[in-house]
Protein backbone atom coordinates (compact mmCIF):
# COMPACT_ATOMS: atom_id res chain seq x y z
CA UNK A 1 0.00 0.00 0.00
CA UNK A 2 1.35 3.49 -0.90
CA UNK A 3 2.20 5.58 2.20
CA UNK A 4 -0.69 8.21 2.27
CA UNK A 5 -3.07 5.18 1.36
CA UNK A 6 -1.76 3.54 4.71
CA UNK A 7 -2.42 6.67 6.58
CA UNK A 8 -5.72 6.86 5.97
CA UNK A 9 -6.19 3.14 6.63
CA UNK A 10 -4.77 3.36 9.86
CA UNK A 11 -5.78 6.55 10.88
CA UNK A 12 -9.31 5.52 9.62
CA UNK A 13 -8.87 1.95 11.61
CA UNK A 14 -8.40 3.40 14.94
CA UNK A 15 -10.68 6.33 14.71
CA UNK A 16 -13.24 4.10 14.13
CA UNK A 17 -12.48 1.45 17.25
CA UNK A 18 -12.18 4.87 19.47
CA UNK A 19 -15.29 6.46 18.55
CA UNK A 20 -17.13 3.20 18.44
CA UNK A 21 -15.27 2.59 22.02
CA UNK A 22 -14.54 -1.28 20.63
CA UNK A 23 -10.74 0.10 20.89
CA UNK A 24 -8.98 -2.54 23.16
CA UNK A 25 -7.69 0.12 25.95
CA UNK A 26 -4.08 -0.56 27.97
CA UNK A 27 -2.94 1.02 31.31
CA UNK A 28 0.76 0.40 32.24
CA UNK A 29 1.60 1.21 35.65
CA UNK A 30 -1.90 1.00 37.58
CA UNK A 31 -0.86 3.23 40.41
CA UNK A 32 -2.51 6.63 42.12
CA UNK A 33 -2.15 7.53 38.53
CA UNK A 34 -2.69 4.88 36.43
CA UNK A 35 -5.65 2.82 37.92
CA UNK A 36 -8.46 6.17 37.75
CA UNK A 37 -7.52 6.22 34.49
CA UNK A 38 -8.43 2.76 33.73
CA UNK A 39 -11.61 3.28 35.93
CA UNK A 40 -12.62 6.24 34.04
CA UNK A 41 -12.39 4.60 30.70
CA UNK A 42 -13.80 1.48 31.80
CA UNK A 43 -16.77 3.39 32.84
CA UNK A 44 -16.86 4.93 29.40
CA UNK A 45 -17.48 2.08 27.81
CA UNK A 46 -13.96 0.91 26.52
CA UNK A 47 -12.67 -2.71 27.48
CA UNK A 48 -9.29 -2.14 29.54
CA UNK A 49 -6.51 -4.11 30.22
CA UNK A 50 -4.25 -2.94 33.17
CA UNK A 51 -0.56 -3.89 33.29
CA UNK A 52 1.21 -3.56 36.02
CA UNK A 53 5.00 -5.55 37.18
CA UNK A 54 3.84 -5.78 41.11
CA UNK A 55 1.70 -9.36 40.75
CA UNK A 56 0.57 -8.12 44.90
CA UNK A 57 -1.58 -5.10 42.73
CA UNK A 58 -2.79 -7.34 39.86
CA UNK A 59 -4.26 -10.07 42.16
CA UNK A 60 -5.79 -8.03 44.27
CA UNK A 61 -7.53 -5.61 41.38
CA UNK A 62 -8.66 -8.87 39.86
CA UNK A 63 -10.41 -9.70 43.29
CA UNK A 64 -11.83 -6.87 43.22
CA UNK A 65 -9.78 -5.04 45.61
CA UNK A 66 -8.86 -1.06 45.02
CA UNK A 67 -4.87 -0.38 46.61
CA UNK A 68 -5.85 3.83 45.75
CA UNK A 69 -7.60 5.55 48.16
CA UNK A 70 -9.16 7.65 45.64
CA UNK A 71 -10.41 4.17 43.09
CA UNK A 72 -13.94 2.45 45.90
CA UNK A 73 -13.06 -1.46 45.80
CA UNK A 74 -16.96 -1.56 44.86
CA UNK A 75 -15.94 0.51 41.14
CA UNK A 76 -13.05 -2.05 41.08
CA UNK A 77 -15.01 -5.40 41.64
CA UNK A 78 -18.11 -4.18 39.17
CA UNK A 79 -15.88 -3.49 36.58
CA UNK A 80 -14.11 -6.73 36.41
CA UNK A 81 -17.61 -8.82 36.81
CA UNK A 82 -19.07 -6.88 33.93
CA UNK A 83 -15.29 -7.40 32.45
CA UNK A 84 -14.64 -3.94 31.39
CA UNK A 85 -11.55 -4.18 33.48
CA UNK A 86 -8.65 -6.77 33.84
CA UNK A 87 -5.39 -6.19 35.06
CA UNK A 88 -2.08 -8.41 34.45
CA UNK A 89 1.94 -8.62 34.71
CA UNK A 90 1.98 -10.16 30.98
CA UNK A 91 3.16 -7.79 28.17
CA UNK A 92 2.28 -9.92 26.07
CA UNK A 93 -1.34 -8.64 25.70
CA UNK A 94 0.35 -5.51 23.91
CA UNK A 95 -0.64 -7.70 20.89
CA UNK A 96 -4.26 -6.84 21.00
CA UNK A 97 -4.29 -4.02 22.53
CA UNK A 98 -5.32 -0.65 20.68
CA UNK A 99 -4.13 1.73 23.13
CA UNK A 100 -1.52 2.32 25.99
CA UNK A 101 -1.28 5.09 28.32
CA UNK A 102 1.95 4.60 30.33
CA UNK A 103 1.77 5.94 34.04
CA UNK A 104 4.90 4.49 35.66
CA UNK A 105 6.94 6.12 38.39
CA UNK A 106 9.30 8.66 37.82
CA UNK A 107 11.59 9.37 40.75
CA UNK A 108 14.35 11.42 41.18
CA UNK A 109 18.08 9.57 41.65
CA UNK A 110 19.84 10.47 45.33
CA UNK A 111 21.68 12.91 42.90
CA UNK A 112 18.92 14.34 41.95
CA UNK A 113 19.04 13.22 38.22
CA UNK A 114 15.87 11.62 36.65
CA UNK A 115 15.61 7.99 37.01
CA UNK A 116 14.36 6.76 33.53
CA UNK A 117 14.55 3.12 34.37
CA UNK A 118 10.81 2.45 35.03
CA UNK A 119 9.80 4.09 31.68
CA UNK A 120 12.23 2.83 29.82
CA UNK A 121 11.52 -1.23 30.91
CA UNK A 122 8.01 -0.05 30.38
CA UNK A 123 8.79 0.83 27.02
CA UNK A 124 11.13 -1.99 26.21
CA UNK A 125 8.58 -4.39 27.10
CA UNK A 126 5.69 -2.52 24.53
CA UNK A 127 8.27 -2.73 21.83
CA UNK A 128 8.47 -6.53 22.13
CA UNK A 129 4.44 -6.84 21.16
CA UNK A 130 4.16 -3.25 19.16
CA UNK A 131 2.29 -3.64 16.04
CA UNK A 132 0.40 -1.13 13.52
CA UNK A 133 -2.10 0.99 14.80
CA UNK A 134 -0.98 1.47 18.37
CA UNK A 135 -1.93 4.70 20.09
CA UNK A 136 0.68 5.04 22.79
CA UNK A 137 0.18 7.83 25.41
CA UNK A 138 3.00 8.49 27.92
CA UNK A 139 1.57 10.30 31.20
CA UNK A 140 4.72 10.15 33.42
CA UNK A 141 5.70 13.72 34.62
CA UNK A 142 9.42 14.01 33.02
CA UNK A 143 11.58 16.44 31.41
CA UNK A 144 11.02 18.00 28.41
CA UNK A 145 12.38 15.96 24.68
CA UNK A 146 11.70 12.22 27.09
CA UNK A 147 8.77 11.30 24.19
CA UNK A 148 10.43 12.36 21.49
CA UNK A 149 14.30 11.40 22.10
CA UNK A 150 13.36 7.98 24.26
CA UNK A 151 10.12 6.41 23.18
CA UNK A 152 9.99 7.54 19.76
CA UNK A 153 13.28 6.15 18.10
CA UNK A 154 12.85 2.88 20.12
CA UNK A 155 9.35 2.58 17.73
CA UNK A 156 10.81 3.89 14.74
CA UNK A 157 13.67 0.93 15.13
CA UNK A 158 11.22 -1.49 14.48
CA UNK A 159 10.33 -0.04 11.40
CA UNK A 160 7.24 2.41 11.79
CA UNK A 161 6.86 5.80 11.22
CA UNK A 162 4.59 8.40 13.68
CA UNK A 163 1.45 9.25 12.47
CA UNK A 164 1.17 6.81 9.93
CA UNK A 165 2.03 3.36 11.12
CA UNK A 166 1.04 4.22 14.87
CA UNK A 167 0.33 7.19 17.26
CA UNK A 168 2.93 8.87 19.92
CA UNK A 169 1.61 11.26 22.40
CA UNK A 170 2.63 12.97 25.61
CA UNK A 171 -0.34 14.01 27.97
CA UNK A 172 0.88 15.43 32.08
CA UNK A 173 -1.42 13.78 34.31
CA UNK A 174 -2.94 16.34 36.91
CA UNK A 175 -4.33 14.10 39.04
CA UNK A 176 -4.79 15.66 43.16
CA UNK A 177 -5.13 12.72 45.00
CA UNK A 178 -8.56 13.07 48.27
CA UNK A 179 -9.45 16.10 46.31
CA UNK A 180 -13.52 16.14 45.90
CA UNK A 181 -14.13 18.17 43.65
CA UNK A 182 -11.49 17.56 40.65
CA UNK A 183 -11.07 13.89 39.99
CA UNK A 184 -9.96 12.66 36.34
CA UNK A 185 -12.72 13.05 34.39
CA UNK A 186 -13.36 16.64 34.84
CA UNK A 187 -9.40 17.65 35.11
CA UNK A 188 -8.56 19.48 31.83
CA UNK A 189 -6.45 17.02 30.06
CA UNK A 190 -3.32 18.97 27.98
CA UNK A 191 -1.96 16.73 25.25
CA UNK A 192 0.70 17.04 22.43
CA UNK A 193 1.68 14.55 20.11
CA UNK A 194 4.56 14.07 17.62
CA UNK A 195 2.86 14.59 14.56
CA UNK A 196 -0.45 16.80 14.06
CA UNK A 197 -2.42 13.27 13.49
CA UNK A 198 -0.83 12.05 16.73
CA UNK A 199 -2.47 15.10 18.23
CA UNK A 200 -5.70 14.69 16.94
CA UNK A 201 -6.10 11.00 17.69
CA UNK A 202 -5.04 11.18 21.57
CA UNK A 203 -7.48 13.96 21.50
CA UNK A 204 -10.19 11.75 20.17
CA UNK A 205 -9.18 9.00 22.80
CA UNK A 206 -9.19 11.06 25.58
CA UNK A 207 -12.72 13.22 25.11
CA UNK A 208 -14.47 9.85 25.06
CA UNK A 209 -13.46 9.80 28.18
CA UNK A 210 -12.99 12.75 30.05
CA UNK A 211 -14.73 16.58 29.77
CA UNK A 212 -11.93 18.82 28.65
CA UNK A 213 -9.08 18.13 26.47
CA UNK A 214 -6.54 20.37 25.41
CA UNK A 215 -4.37 19.95 22.48
CA UNK A 216 -0.91 21.43 21.80
CA UNK A 217 1.87 21.90 19.65
CA UNK A 218 3.30 19.22 20.42
CA UNK A 219 4.80 16.66 23.41
CA UNK A 220 7.80 18.53 24.48
CA UNK A 221 5.23 22.35 24.72
CA UNK A 222 3.05 18.86 26.96
CA UNK A 223 6.15 18.12 28.87
CA UNK A 224 7.06 21.49 29.57
CA UNK A 225 3.02 22.27 30.60
CA UNK A 226 3.32 19.97 33.78
CA UNK A 227 7.03 21.47 34.85
CA UNK A 228 5.48 24.75 34.58
CA UNK A 229 2.41 23.88 36.77
CA UNK A 230 4.34 22.03 39.34
CA UNK A 231 7.68 24.72 39.14
CA UNK A 232 4.75 27.32 40.04
CA UNK A 233 3.69 25.52 43.28
CA UNK A 234 7.09 25.10 44.36
CA UNK A 235 8.82 28.35 44.02
CA UNK A 236 5.55 30.36 45.34
CA UNK A 237 5.51 27.44 48.35
CA UNK A 238 9.07 28.55 48.34
CA UNK A 239 8.17 32.29 48.95
CA UNK A 240 5.52 31.71 51.23
CA UNK A 241 7.83 29.34 53.32
CA UNK A 242 10.53 32.31 53.45
CA UNK A 243 7.60 34.88 54.28
CA UNK A 244 7.23 32.47 57.58
CA UNK A 245 10.46 32.67 58.48
CA UNK A 246 11.02 36.70 57.94
CA UNK A 247 7.55 36.88 60.00
CA UNK A 248 8.74 34.49 62.80
CA UNK A 249 11.70 36.84 63.12
CA UNK A 250 9.98 40.10 63.27
CA UNK A 251 7.07 38.39 65.26
CA UNK A 252 4.64 38.55 62.87
CA UNK A 253 1.66 35.87 62.17
CA UNK A 254 2.68 34.73 58.37
CA UNK A 255 -1.16 33.49 58.23
CA UNK A 256 -2.83 36.35 59.09
CA UNK A 257 -0.75 38.11 57.01
CA UNK A 258 -1.34 35.63 53.51
CA UNK A 259 -5.15 35.27 54.61
CA UNK A 260 -5.54 39.60 54.69
CA UNK A 261 -3.76 39.69 51.51
CA UNK A 262 -5.39 36.86 49.49
CA UNK A 263 -8.74 39.50 50.10
CA UNK A 264 -6.94 41.24 47.40
CA UNK A 265 -9.60 40.25 44.41
CA UNK A 266 -6.76 40.09 41.71
CA UNK A 267 -3.08 39.64 40.76
CA UNK A 268 -2.73 37.67 43.92
CA UNK A 269 -3.15 34.25 44.71
CA UNK A 270 -2.23 32.40 48.20
CA UNK A 271 0.32 29.64 48.59
CA UNK A 272 1.08 28.58 52.58
CA UNK A 273 4.39 27.61 54.59
CA UNK A 274 4.52 24.65 55.78
CA UNK A 275 7.08 22.03 57.47
CA UNK A 276 7.95 21.23 53.84
CA UNK A 277 7.46 19.64 50.52
CA UNK A 278 5.72 16.24 50.14
CA UNK A 279 4.58 13.80 47.33
CA UNK A 280 5.87 12.60 44.17
CA UNK A 281 5.34 15.77 42.37
CA UNK A 282 6.31 19.05 44.05
CA UNK A 283 9.35 18.19 45.00
CA UNK A 284 10.74 16.23 42.54
CA UNK A 285 9.42 17.30 38.84
CA UNK A 286 10.87 20.93 38.78
CA UNK A 287 14.39 19.31 39.64
CA UNK A 288 13.71 17.13 36.12
CA UNK A 289 13.77 20.36 34.54
CA UNK A 290 16.93 21.67 36.47
CA UNK A 291 18.24 18.76 35.29
CA UNK A 292 17.43 19.24 31.70
CA UNK A 293 18.12 22.76 30.82
CA UNK A 294 21.75 22.64 32.51
CA UNK A 295 22.62 21.13 29.90
CA UNK A 296 21.44 23.69 27.73
CA UNK A 297 23.81 25.45 29.61
CA UNK A 298 20.80 27.00 31.66
CA UNK A 299 20.77 27.60 35.51
CA UNK A 300 17.39 27.02 36.75
CA UNK A 301 18.12 29.71 39.63
CA UNK A 302 14.36 30.00 41.31
CA UNK A 303 14.30 25.93 41.58
CA UNK A 304 17.13 25.96 42.97
CA UNK A 305 16.74 29.07 45.72
CA UNK A 306 13.14 27.35 46.35
CA UNK A 307 14.31 23.82 46.47
CA UNK A 308 17.06 24.56 49.50
CA UNK A 309 14.43 27.33 51.33
CA UNK A 310 11.71 24.06 51.60
CA UNK A 311 14.26 21.54 52.02
CA UNK A 312 15.56 23.40 55.52
CA UNK A 313 12.11 23.68 56.83
CA UNK A 314 11.68 20.42 58.51
CA UNK A 315 15.03 21.36 60.06
CA UNK A 316 13.01 24.87 61.36
CA UNK A 317 10.50 23.14 62.65
CA UNK A 318 12.56 20.90 64.70
CA UNK A 319 14.68 24.39 65.92
CA UNK A 320 10.90 25.26 66.65
CA UNK A 321 9.96 22.11 68.78
CA UNK A 322 13.46 22.45 70.50
CA UNK A 323 12.82 26.86 71.11
CA UNK A 324 9.67 25.70 71.95
CA UNK A 325 10.35 23.11 74.82
CA UNK A 326 13.34 25.42 76.30
CA UNK A 327 11.08 28.13 76.95
CA UNK A 328 9.50 25.69 79.34
CA UNK A 329 11.98 24.57 80.97
CA UNK A 330 12.86 21.15 78.73
CA UNK A 331 15.50 20.33 76.52
CA UNK A 332 14.91 18.40 73.37
CA UNK A 333 16.46 15.57 74.67
CA UNK A 334 14.71 13.08 76.87
CA UNK A 335 11.37 14.98 75.65
CA UNK A 336 8.83 13.19 74.08
CA UNK A 337 7.17 14.49 70.93
CA UNK A 338 4.35 13.40 69.55
CA UNK A 339 3.73 13.70 65.65
CA UNK A 340 -0.07 14.72 64.80
CA UNK A 341 -0.54 13.34 60.97
CA UNK A 342 2.91 11.78 58.85
CA UNK A 343 1.14 11.37 55.53
CA UNK A 344 2.44 14.50 53.13
CA UNK A 345 -0.87 16.22 53.00
CA UNK A 346 -4.43 15.78 54.19
CA UNK A 347 -6.87 13.31 54.40
CA UNK A 348 -4.86 10.92 52.65
CA UNK A 349 -2.02 7.83 52.77
CA UNK A 350 0.54 8.65 50.84
CA UNK A 351 4.04 9.03 52.61
CA UNK A 352 5.83 9.69 49.70
CA UNK A 353 8.42 12.42 50.22
CA UNK A 354 6.53 13.22 53.67
CA UNK A 355 8.44 16.45 55.37
CA UNK A 356 7.24 13.86 58.66
CA UNK A 357 9.95 11.39 57.89
CA UNK A 358 12.44 14.49 58.09
CA UNK A 359 11.04 15.99 61.14
CA UNK A 360 10.88 12.15 62.96
CA UNK A 361 14.58 11.83 62.25
CA UNK A 362 15.97 15.13 62.74
CA UNK A 363 13.96 15.05 66.54
CA UNK A 364 15.16 11.45 67.06
CA UNK A 365 18.66 12.47 66.28
CA UNK A 366 18.04 14.95 68.83
CA UNK A 367 17.38 13.02 71.75
CA UNK A 368 13.81 13.01 71.88
CA UNK A 369 11.49 10.44 72.40
CA UNK A 370 9.04 10.11 69.17
CA UNK A 371 5.32 9.01 68.68
CA UNK A 372 2.54 9.50 66.18
CA UNK A 373 -1.04 9.81 65.09
CA UNK A 374 -2.19 9.29 61.46
CA UNK A 375 -5.26 7.56 60.39
CA UNK A 376 -4.29 7.19 57.28
CA UNK A 377 -1.11 5.51 58.02
CA UNK A 378 -1.42 2.76 61.32
CA UNK A 379 2.40 1.66 60.74
CA UNK A 380 6.03 3.81 59.72
CA UNK A 381 9.34 2.69 59.16
CA UNK A 382 12.03 4.91 58.90
CA UNK A 383 16.01 4.19 58.89
CA UNK A 384 15.49 1.15 60.96
CA UNK A 385 12.62 2.37 63.44
CA UNK A 386 9.14 0.83 63.44
CA UNK A 387 6.39 2.88 64.66
CA UNK A 388 2.91 2.27 65.22
CA UNK A 389 0.26 4.89 65.25
CA UNK A 390 -1.37 5.89 68.23
CA UNK A 391 -4.46 7.38 69.46
CA UNK A 392 -4.17 10.79 69.40
CA UNK A 393 -5.73 12.52 72.06
CA UNK A 394 -4.04 9.78 74.68
CA UNK A 395 -0.61 10.13 73.43
CA UNK A 396 -1.28 14.21 73.31
CA UNK A 397 -1.75 14.21 77.14
CA UNK A 398 1.76 12.34 77.57
CA UNK A 399 3.98 14.00 75.19
CA UNK A 400 5.87 17.41 76.17
CA UNK A 401 4.92 18.92 72.59
CA UNK A 402 3.01 17.94 70.00
CA UNK A 403 3.64 18.76 66.76
CA UNK A 404 1.10 18.93 63.66
CA UNK A 405 2.90 18.18 60.48
CA UNK A 406 -0.48 17.06 58.68
CA UNK A 407 -3.83 19.08 58.98
CA UNK A 408 -6.09 15.90 58.65
CA UNK A 409 -9.94 16.60 58.48
CA UNK A 410 -10.55 13.56 61.26
CA UNK A 411 -8.42 15.12 63.89
CA UNK A 412 -10.26 16.19 67.03
CA UNK A 413 -8.43 19.34 67.01
CA UNK A 414 -10.32 20.49 69.97
CA UNK A 415 -9.82 17.13 72.36
CA UNK A 416 -6.15 17.75 71.08
CA UNK A 417 -5.75 21.56 73.05
CA UNK A 418 -7.68 19.66 76.02
CA UNK A 419 -4.97 17.02 76.53
CA UNK A 420 -1.75 18.25 74.84
CA UNK A 421 0.75 20.74 76.88
CA UNK A 422 2.24 22.35 74.16
CA UNK A 423 1.59 22.18 70.37
CA UNK A 424 3.76 23.59 67.72
CA UNK A 425 0.89 23.93 64.54
CA UNK A 426 3.07 23.74 61.00
CA UNK A 427 -0.08 23.72 58.93
CA UNK A 428 -2.39 26.55 60.84
CA UNK A 429 -4.76 23.72 62.21
CA UNK A 430 -5.62 25.43 65.32
CA UNK A 431 -6.48 28.74 63.64
CA UNK A 432 -9.94 29.06 65.87
CA UNK A 433 -8.22 28.30 68.95
CA UNK A 434 -6.59 30.93 70.78
CA UNK A 435 -4.26 29.53 73.58
CA UNK A 436 -0.58 30.05 74.77
CA UNK A 437 -0.25 26.20 74.66
CA UNK A 438 -0.02 26.85 70.76
CA UNK A 439 2.64 27.72 69.00
CA UNK A 440 2.65 28.47 65.51
CA UNK A 441 5.04 28.77 62.41
N1 LIG B 1 0.42 10.59 42.36
C1 LIG B 1 0.18 11.79 41.90
O1 LIG B 1 -0.47 12.59 42.57
C2 LIG B 1 0.67 12.23 40.54
C3 LIG B 1 0.15 13.40 39.97
C4 LIG B 1 0.57 13.80 38.72
C5 LIG B 1 1.53 13.07 38.05
N2 LIG B 1 2.05 11.92 38.59
C6 LIG B 1 3.05 11.19 37.82
O2 LIG B 1 2.46 10.00 37.30
C7 LIG B 1 3.44 8.94 37.25
C8 LIG B 1 2.92 7.75 38.06
O3 LIG B 1 2.76 8.17 39.40
P1 LIG B 1 1.90 7.36 40.45
O4 LIG B 1 1.70 8.26 41.61
O5 LIG B 1 0.72 6.73 39.81
O6 LIG B 1 2.96 6.19 40.83
P2 LIG B 1 2.65 4.83 41.64
O7 LIG B 1 3.93 4.42 42.23
O8 LIG B 1 1.44 5.02 42.51
O9 LIG B 1 2.23 3.82 40.49
C9 LIG B 1 3.08 3.40 39.49
C10 LIG B 1 2.78 1.94 39.17
O10 LIG B 1 3.62 1.55 38.09
C11 LIG B 1 4.03 0.22 38.32
N3 LIG B 1 5.23 -0.03 37.52
C12 LIG B 1 6.51 0.29 37.78
N4 LIG B 1 7.30 -0.08 36.75
C13 LIG B 1 6.49 -0.65 35.83
C14 LIG B 1 6.71 -1.23 34.56
N5 LIG B 1 7.93 -1.26 34.02
N6 LIG B 1 5.67 -1.75 33.92
C15 LIG B 1 4.42 -1.73 34.45
N7 LIG B 1 4.16 -1.18 35.64
C16 LIG B 1 5.16 -0.64 36.32
C17 LIG B 1 4.23 0.14 39.81
O11 LIG B 1 4.18 -1.18 40.27
C18 LIG B 1 3.05 0.99 40.32
O12 LIG B 1 1.92 0.20 40.56
C19 LIG B 1 4.74 9.54 37.81
O13 LIG B 1 5.51 10.00 36.76
C20 LIG B 1 4.23 10.73 38.62
O14 LIG B 1 5.19 11.74 38.69
C21 LIG B 1 1.63 11.49 39.82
Amino acid sequence: MQTAEKTIATVDVLRQKIESKTARVGIVGLGYVGLPLAVEFADAGFTVTGIDVQESKVNGLNGGESHVQDVPSADVARLVAEKRFRATTDFSVVRELDTINICVPTPLRKTKDPDMSFIVSAVEEIARYFHPGLLVILESTTYPGTTDELLLPTFEKLGFKPGVDFFLCFSPERVDPGNPVYQTHNTPKVIGGVTPACTEMGKLFFSQALETVVPVANTRVAEMVKLLENTFRMINIGLANEMALMCDGMGINVWEVIDAAATKPFGFMPFYPGPGLGGHCIPIDPFYLSWKTKQSGIEARFIDLAGYINGNMPHFVVDKVQGALNNHGKPVKGSHVHVAGVAYKRNIDDMRESPALDVILLLKKRGAEVTYSDPYVPTLKLDGISLRSQPLAESAGKADCVVIITDHTDFDYQGLLDSAKLILDTRNAMKKFSSEKIVRL
